[in-house]
């Protein structure tokens, strides 16, 4: 542990064979070598919620069962986010809908930037509706964002993503983004 503020990257597809796997592991690396950030990587096939399964708004925080527990305990403990999130059907996945409905306090007064992908659109459609859901949970995502068109082009012959400089520079000027706004909501978030 350090006095950095803390990173949860999330991986939105849990799919066999998931594009979205590799490009996490890229956008991860290359925010551990920003170095703004101490990381949690929360890859949501591996964390497998149930559909939302608590009787209670999440709002109230009285969650029953530990699946619950243990997310809203690592949600709690990040002081922002990047989402790397598919497209599908020009929307959001479902599997990242289900992780946001689940908590609510814990995802207010933090930041979010994403890491979009998919086919020509490069997943900005989707983009587009993370941000007005999230915006009803008090998050604030960015402008500064990574979209990622024909991203299978992007896979190397070993699985793992080749970037070009526009998603390198592009993961930068996120991450710088996300450090500055995140200290402000710190601050907003202890008053
Ligand atoms: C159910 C489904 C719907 C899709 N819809 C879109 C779409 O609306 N726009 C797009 O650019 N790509 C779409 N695609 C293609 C995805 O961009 C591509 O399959 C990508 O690899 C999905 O990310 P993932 O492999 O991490 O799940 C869709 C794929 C699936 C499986």
């Amino acid at each position: 542990m350090t006095d950095k503020p803390k990173l949860m990257v999330v991986i939105a597809s849990t799919r066999p064979g998931r594009i979205g796997l590799p490009v996490g592991e890229w956008f991860e690396a290359h925010a551990r070598e920003h170095g703004g950030f101490d990381l949690d990587l929360a890859d949501l096939a591996a964390i497998d919620l149930p559909f939302m399964d608590e009787p209670k708004h999440p709002r109230l925080r009285e969650y029953t069962h530990q699946h619950t527990k243990d997310w809203s305990a690592r949600v709690e403990a990040a002081d922002a986010f990047a989402f790397v999130h598919p497209e599908y059907n020009y929307g959001m996945n479902a599997p990242l809908k289900n992780a946001l409905d689940y908590l609510n306090a814990e995802w207010k007064y933090k930041p979010l930037g994403l890491v979009s992908y998919g086919g020509v659109s490069a997943g900005t459609r989707a983009a587009q509706m993370i941000k007005q859901v999230v915006t009803t949970l008090g998050m604030f995502p960015l402008f500064e964002a990574v979209s990622i068109p024909f991203v299978a082009e992007f896979v190397g012959e070993g699985g793992a993503i080749v970037p070009n400089q526009v998603m390198e520079k592009a993961a930068t000027a996120m991450l710088d983004e996300l450090v500055r706004v995140s200290a402000a909501f710190a601050q907003l978030r202890a008053a």
